[in-house]
């Protein structure tokens, strides 16, 4: 019988509409009865509106065990495509759980390496929406060697173009490897989880009881492990911090971050920060007052809010421009750097580094965290991670040392010696290789009497805890008045704008892992 054309576009509506339909209405309810979306409905929050552009939206798999060859759903449990995000190009891939579980099938993993390919070649970012029952295991090791080509593109688009991962539903096995080799893990309260061997291997293996979510839910992995980055309330708030997180960032390693037209005044002053930093050099402040302040519409993007506390890290804006911020938190443990926080802060230093985005540092930072669990932990190798980032890091390094920057710690954070560009500090700096106390406890430790002691920790603080033994070497750019910091801020940056520095020839360093 022969087909008229009508036929033919009818034929083509019905394969749309099969593919749209995925695993049908009743695992669609389920799927919204679990407090979730579904991967199109996610592509559609995420992008702007009308924009997607799907590809291989009829490829299905080529397994032909276990009765699979009847079971056949286009798209194969996977949406890909591009689109725009405020109107620059990004491509996407959408786990379908309403498909075999979202599982992986070779035709699936194909369609993931097509659109991480395309994203290499155009230099735009790629974003990962995971919803995943893990390996199709149906299909056994050609399931498998698509997570390993997978993994491969994800280090060779490391530091290419941004790679964002969304963690929302199952995320478990080897399939959290992905998302690890990304830039930026996002994941939704009570619906995501993502571990390397579940709840029930664990009882048998080591007896522990632990739920799913304990084990490896959002809160997990934003406050204990540090595997994420950034904890939604449900999928669509995820959907909208990822349009946010991409606004300061570059499509490309080619490119510098998006200027934003600004509005905010580069010689805005703040009179509050003048008081901020405590008299007493053992009581607390908010280093994040200062980074409200001087950015930009007072707008603060941070990254791993609720990780490593001591050390805030983030983005924003100065000038219309984005940059980078690092900042010790004397609001927790005293601001020290740690395991946790060094780890923390070097890999955003990094990340920015091979973004063309500038690092502001903010140092108030008694030294580095005393105890076995850190020496025992490797608190060598892993501080060893911060200074090697600042190091190697050719953007422009700016620093603003607030109080103290003691030891070790002054060297690590930015200081002149690794880099620094431009680097202020305030009045109340104390720059010096310790504490006051700790200095004359070693100098005199059986020579003085309490009082002469007191003594000499008062001269030690006078000649040594202030910023001017480092401003008078050359190591401290300009003393400043903390209410100038947003000026100071932005001249510094436009100072370094066109900085050009290069690092030897060499394969790749041997980072201290
Ligand atoms: C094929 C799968 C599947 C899989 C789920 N499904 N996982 N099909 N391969 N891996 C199917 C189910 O059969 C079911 O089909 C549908 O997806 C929905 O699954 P449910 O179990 O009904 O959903 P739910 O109760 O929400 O539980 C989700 C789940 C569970 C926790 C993910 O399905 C599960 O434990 N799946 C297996 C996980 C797993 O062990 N994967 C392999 C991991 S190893 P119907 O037709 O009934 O709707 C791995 C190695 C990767 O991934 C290595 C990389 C290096």
């Amino acid at each position: 019988m022969e087909h008229t054309k009508e036929d033919k576009y009818n034929e083509l509506d019905k394969r749309h509409h099969e593919a749209e339909l995925g695993g049908g209405p009743e695992r669609i309810a389920k799927i919204h009865a679990s407090g979730r979306k579904t991967a199109r409905e996610r592509i559609n929050y995420l992008l702007d509106p009308e924009t997607f552009v799907e590809l291989d939206k009829l490829v299905v798999h080529r397994c032909h065990d276990f009765g699979m060859e009847k079971q056949k759903i286009p798209g194969d449990g996977i949406v890909t495509g591009y689109g725009k995000i405020d109107g620059r190009l990004v491509y996407v891939f959408a786990q379908d759980f309403s498909v075999f579980g979202g599982s992986l099938s070779r035709a699936n993993a194909d369609k993931i390496l097509k659109v991480q390919e395309l994203s290499m070649k155009m230099g735009a970012p790629l974003i990962g929406l995971n919803d995943s029952g893990g390996a199709r295991i149906q299909e056994g090791v050609e399931s498998l060697a698509g997570y390993a080509d997978i993994f491969m593109q994800n280090v060779r688009a490391s530091g290419v173009v941004p790679q964002i991962s969304a963690i929302l539903g199952p995320c478990a096995g080897g399939a959290v490897y992905s998302p690890a080799l990304t830039d930026f893990i996002f994941m939704t309260k009570e619906t995501s989880y993502m571990f390397v061997t579940g709840p029930d291997v664990i009882k048998t293996v080591t007896h522990e009881e632990v739920t799913k979510n304990e084990l490896g839910g959002a809160t997990t992995h934003n406050s204990k492990s540090g595997v994420a980055h950034f904890r939604a309330e449900d999928d669509q708030q995820a959907m909208m911090m990822i349009r946010e997180l991409l606004s300061f960032l570059p499509s490309n390693n080619m490119e510098d971050p998006p200027v934003k037209p600004c509005t905010d005044s580069a010689h805005r002053t703040d009179d509050k920060l003048q008081q901020l930093v405590p008299d007493n050099p053992n009581k607390a402040y908010d280093i994040k007052e200062i980074i409200h302040s001087v950015v930009d519409d007072h707008n603060f993007f941070e990254v791993q809010p609720q990780y490593a506390k001591n050390i805030v890290i983030g983005f924003g804006r100065l000038n219309g421009k984005p940059v980078g911020f690092v900042a010790n938190q004397p609001a927790a443990l005293a601001g020290v750097l740690d395991i946790d926080g060094s780890v923390k802060a070097a890999r955003f230093v990094r990340f920015c580094d091979a973004f063309n985005i500038p690092i502001i540092t903010f140092t108030d930072v008694p030294g580095f965290l005393p105890g076995t669990d850190q020496e025992f932990g490797g608190i060598i190798k892993h501080g060893a991670k911060l200074i090697y980032a600042y190091a190697e890091a050719t953007v422009p390094k700016i620093n603003v040392i607030t109080r103290k920057a003691y030891g070790g710690a002054y060297c690590v954070m930015s200081s002149k010696q690794l880099g620094g560009d431009v680097n202020y500090a305030y009045p109340t700096a104390e720059i010096a290789v310790m504490g006051p106390e700790g200095a004359v406890n070693i100098l005199y430790r059986n020579k003085k009497n309490e009082e002469e002691k007191a003594k000499a920790v008062e001269d030690y603080r006078e000649k040594f805890c202030t910023p001017y033994k480092a401003a008078g070497l050359g190591y401290i750019d300009e003393v400043i008045y903390p209410r100038h910091t947003r000026l100071k801020l932005i001249q510094a940056l436009e100072m370094t704008e066109n900085k050009r520095e290069n690092s030897p020839p060499k394969k790749h360093g041997n980072l201290p892992l």
